[in-house]
């Protein structure tokens, strides 16, 4: 599938990020040594610390991050994101815009720039490990007829060759399946106008021939299938 192909993009990225790319090439070399039988103390000290670090990460989250975004990584927030079920390679390539002052959002940007590598590794690891949570039941079923239309133009603009049929994403590219409805319009027209630069071209590209009113419908579709 060549949606894999912006994973690697996303891979060169954590390279940039020294320490962080030393890190996973060690949590590799750990596991492959763990199968082979071999160095196995050694596995046990690195897993031991990594659970100690996930621990700090799950406690700053829940004391910092979840005002916004919800101890499950779901909150009401208007604006704010879902991050439940969103994958950590993502994740990092957004704080690491944020950081950069690339993407704009005053209190994401404020935070970001207080984080280290270390830090922008720690919190995309512990979102990763929050499962999706659905959006709460609305009163009414989605309007079929505009869910039908929404599901071609899907498909004519690409999104589900990216993203995948049931728009669960993967690693560098997120799950956008079940975000907030208002959110991803916005964040739809931020990218088509340049406001929200992405981390490649694959987003302005994608959207460079959407008009807004499909770019509404999309994202009621977006909001509205069925978790996966
Ligand atoms: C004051 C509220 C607030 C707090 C606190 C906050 N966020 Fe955010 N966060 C937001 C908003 C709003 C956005 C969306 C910005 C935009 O419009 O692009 C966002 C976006 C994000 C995104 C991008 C999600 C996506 O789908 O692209 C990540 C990742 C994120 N926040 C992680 C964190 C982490 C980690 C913390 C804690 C260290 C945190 N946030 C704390 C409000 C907050
Ligand atoms: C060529 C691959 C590709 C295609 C086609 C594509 N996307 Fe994306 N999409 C991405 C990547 C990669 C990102 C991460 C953005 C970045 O680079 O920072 C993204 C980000 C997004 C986001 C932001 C999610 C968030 O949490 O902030 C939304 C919403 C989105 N895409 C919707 C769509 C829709 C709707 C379509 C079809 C019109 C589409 N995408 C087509 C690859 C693609």
């Amino acid at each position: 599938m060549k949606r894999w192909r912006y994973f690697a993009a996303a891979a060169a990225f954590s390279v940039a990020l020294g320490g962080t790319a030393a890190l996973c090439a060690q949590t590799g070399k750990a596991e492959k040594a763990q199968k082979a039988g071999a160095g196995v103390s050694a596995a046990a000290a690195a897993s031991t610390a990594s659970a100690a670090g996930a621990a700090v990460y799950a406690e700053r989250f829940g004391a910092v991050c979840a005002a916004c975004h919800g101890a499950n990584g779901r909150s009401e927030m208007v604006g704010t994101p879902v991050l439940a079920g969103q994958y950590p390679l993502y994740v990092i390539t957004q704080l690491y815009l944020f950081r950069e002052g690339r993407r704009k959002n005053e209190a994401m940007i404020a935070l970001a720039k207080q984080m280290t590598d270390a830090d922008l590794r720690g919190f995309s690891d512990y979102i990763g490990t929050l499962p999706a949570v659905p959006a709460p039941a609305a009163g009414a079923a989605p309007d079929a007829a505009r869910m039908d239309k929404a599901q071609v133009l899907a498909k004519e603009y690409k999104c589900v060759y990216c993203h995948g049929a049931d728009l669960a994403g993967g690693q560098g590219v997120p799950r956008i399946g079940g975000q907030k409805e208002e959110y991803v319009r916005t964040t739809l027209l931020g990218f088509k106008s340049g406001e929200r630069q992405g981390y490649t071209r694959a987003m302005a590209e994608a959207l460079s021939q959407v008009p807004a009113d499909d770019m509404a419908l999309l994202a009621y579709y977006v909001a509205n299938i069925p978790a996966k």
